[in-house]
C-alpha cells in the first residue's frame, strides 16, 4: 500500500529531525532529504517543507536548490530559513534584524486563513533567527505578526505556498502541531494513514517478499532496537531468523540469563553464546578507553562471525539501524557533509561476512520503534529499558578490566538500578549506571581501617544522548542506595554522585 509522503528538504537546521517527528506524530509519513538532493520522483510527494538553516540567504554560499518542480506545483511550507528563502528569491527582501529574535513570541493575526484555524490570538511560538523578512515576496499576503517580527507568517496568492518565520516543530510553539496539521491535512490534503500497526503489517509483507526462504542472522543486544527488529523479522520469516545473543562478560548482573529467557518467551529462535572468558582474556592489561572499545568490537565480530558461519547457507545480516543513523546530515556551513553514522552497537561488521544487509527499522525514530514494539505486544519492561553501551561495563570500569572488578560493578549497578525501579524513578531517568573508579580510599568499618574502591553513580536526563543533564535524585534515595552499596558490596567503601552535565562532560566516563 502506498502512503501519502511528505518531503522535508533539510537546509541543516538543528530542528529538521523534529519537524519529521511532529509530522509523523500526525500519522503522516515523511522523509528528510538534503536540500541539494531533491528526489527525482517528486511526484511521489504530496507536500514539501523547507527546513530552517544556520546559513543566511544573504551569504555567498547560500544553499540554493532548484525548486522549479515544486514551487507552485505542490503545497509548500517554508519554515524559518525556508520562509526567508521563499521571500529572498521571489522579489522580497531579507535583512539582518535589529532586535533579538530568539525564544518566545506571541502571534497576532492580520488576516484570517485556514492555515491558523483553531489557533488563538496570542498563541506562543518559538523564534530562532538573526535575519528577518523586511518585504514580502511578489504576491505575498501577510497572515500574522509578532511584537518584534512583522512578517511572521505569509502565504503566496495563487499558490498553496505558506511561510512562517517561527518554528512550529519545537515543543515551545504551543499550537505548532495544529499549524502543521492545518497545512498538511486541511490545505495539502495529505492522508493520516501511517500508524505503528500499518508499519508492522507493511514491513512484514515487504520482508516476506524480500527474504523469501532465505536465512537471516541477527545480533541481539538486549536493547530496544535489535529486539524490535527481531520481532518484525520473526513475524515475517519465523524460524529462518537466527538470533545470536553474545555475552561479552560486561553485561549487567544476570542480564544474559534474564534477557535470553525473555527472548525465548517472545518466540525468537535465539542462541545465547557465553564468550565472557574470551572477552576478558583479550582485554587483559588494556586500560585505554579506545583500546578497550576496539578489542570488544573485534572480539564481538569474531564470535558473531563464528556463530553465523555455523548456520548453513545464511544470506542476510539484519541490523537494528534506526532513522537518525541513516539521515544524511547537512553540515552547519550549509555544505552537504553526507556522513552516515556507523551503527554503534554492531561496530561495523567486516566485508568478509559477505552478507546482504536488511534493516527493518531504518525509517523509524527511537520513539516510533518503541510504539511499533508496543503494537506487537512487546513488554513495556523491554521497550522502556535505558540505553546501554555496546562495550557495556567495559567503559564503566575505568582503567584495566578484571573479573573481580566486573563482579563488583555488577553488584553496585544492580543495587542502583533496582532501587531506581522500586522508588518509581527509573522511567523518569534517561540513562543510569555506576562507574568503578581507579581509586582506593581510606575508610573505617567496625574497628578496622579499610582501603577500598570508590564508585560513582550517574543518572542523566536527555532526549538523544547528545546533550544531557544530571538528575536531581532525592537525597534520601542517594543516602539509602549508598548505604546499601557500601554494606553489601565487598570491596567498596565510598560512593559519590556525578553532577556533571554533557557538555562539557560525557555520559560515560570513558
Ligand atoms: P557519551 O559518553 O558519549 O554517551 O556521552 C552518549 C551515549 O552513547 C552511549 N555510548 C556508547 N554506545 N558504544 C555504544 O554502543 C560505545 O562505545 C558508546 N560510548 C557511549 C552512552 O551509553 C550514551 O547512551
Amino acid at each position: 500500500m502506498q502512503h501519502n509522503k511528505v518531503l522535508i528538504l533539510d537546509f541543516g537546521s538543528q530542528y529538521t529531525q523534529l519537524i519529521a517527528r511532529r509530522v509523523r506524530e500526525l500519522n503522516i509519513y515523511c522523509e528528510i532529504h538534503p536540500f541539494n538532493k531533491v528526489p527525482e520522483d517528486i511526484d511521489g510527494y504530496k507536500a514539501v517543507i523547507l527546513s530552517g538553516s544556520p546559513s543566511s540567504v544573504r551569504s555567498e554560499e547560500v544553499p540554493h536548490p532548484d525548486l522549479s518542480n515544486i514551487r507552485a506545483k505542490k503545497p509548500l511550507l517554508g519554515v524559518c530559513y525556508g520562509a526567508q528563502y521563499l521571500a529572498h528569491f521571489s522579489g522580497g527582501e531579507v535583512a539582518p534584524s535589529n532586535t533579538r529574535e530568539y525564544g518566545r513570541a506571541n502571534l497576532s493575526f492580520i488576516k484570517e486563513d485556514e492555515f491558523f484555524e483553531g489557533v488563538s490570538e496570542g498563541s506562543q511560538v518559538w523564534m530562532s533567527h538573526s535575519d528577518t523578512i523586511k518585504h514580502l515576496p511578489t504576491n505575498g499576503v501577510l497572515l500574522a505578526s509578532t511584537h518584534d517580527v512583522e512578517n511572521a507568517a505569509y502565504k503566496i496568492e495563487g499558490e498553496t505556498t505558506y511561510a512562517i518565520q517561527f518554528h512550529p516543530e519545537v515543543y515551545h510553539s504551543m499550537d505548532g502541531k495544529r499549524i502543521l496539521e492545518n497545512f498538511l491535512v486541511q490545505i495539502a490534503g495529505v492522508n493520516q494513514d501511517w500508524t505503528p500497526q500499518s508499519f508492522v503489517e507493511e514491513t512484514v509483507e515487504e520482508l516476506k517478499e524480500k527474504l523469501g526462504n532465505d536465512k537471516v542472522v541477527l545480533g541481539l543486544s538486549g536493547g530496544v532496537d535489535s529486539s524490535v527488529a527481531a520481532m518484525l523479522l520473526n513475524k515475517a520469516i519465523g524460524e529462518n531468523l537466527y538470533c545470536i545473543f553474545v555475552n561479552n562478560g560486561l553485561l549487567r548482573k544476570n542480564e544474559f540469563q534474564d534477557v535470553l529467557e525473555q527472548y525465548k518467551g517472545m518466540g525468537l529462535n535465539v542462541k545465547g553464546v557465553d564468550a565472557s572468558a574470551r572477552f576478558l582474556d583479550a582485554l587483559k592489561g588494556e586500560s585505554d578507553p579506545e583500546g578497550k572499545r576496539k578489542i570488544i568490537g573485534r572480539v564481538f565480530i569474531e564470535v558473531f562471525d563464528d556463530e553465523a558461519h555455523a548456520i548453513s547457507d545464511v544470506k542476510w545480516l539484519a541490523q537494528g539501524t534506526i532513522y537518525p543513523d541513516v539521515i544524511e546530515s547537512v553540515s552547519a556551513t550549509g555544505g552537504p557533509s553526507a556522513t552516515i553514522k556507523s551503527h554503534h552497537n554492531v561496530g561495523g561488521l567486516p566485508d568478509f561476512m559477505k552478507l546482504k544487509v536488511v534493516e527493518p527499522l531504518k525509517l523509524l525514530f527511537k520513539d516510533e520503534v518503541r510504539r511499533v514494539g508496543a503494537s506487537m505486544g512487546m513488554s513495556p519492561n523491554l521497550l522502556g529499558r535505558h540505553p546501554f553501551p555496546g562495550p557495556g561495563l567495559g567503559i564503566r570500569i575505568l582503567g584495566d578490566i578484571t573479573a573481580e572488578k566486573v563482579r563488583i560493578l555488577q553488584e553496585v549497578d544492580a543495587i542502583f538500578i533496582s532501587n531506581l525501579k522500586s522508588w518509581g524513578l527509573y522511567d523518569s531517568v534517561w540513562q543510569a549506571g555506576a562507574m568503578l573508579l581507579p581509586v582506593n580510599s581510606v575508610g573505617v568499618m567496625g574497628d578496622e581501617r579499610t582501603y577500598e574502591k570508590c564508585v560513582a553513580l550517574r543518572a542523566v536526563e536527555s532526549t538523544d544522548g547528545m546533550t544531557a543533564d544530571w538528575v536531581n535524585l532525592p537525597y534520601e534515595f542517594l543516602q539509602k542506595t549508598s548505604n546499601e552499596i557500601i554494606n553489601k558490596v565487598k570491596g567498596v567503601n565510598r560512593v559519590v554522585y556525578d553532577i556533571s552535565s554533557k557538555p562539557p562532560a560525557t555520559i560515560e566516563w570513558e
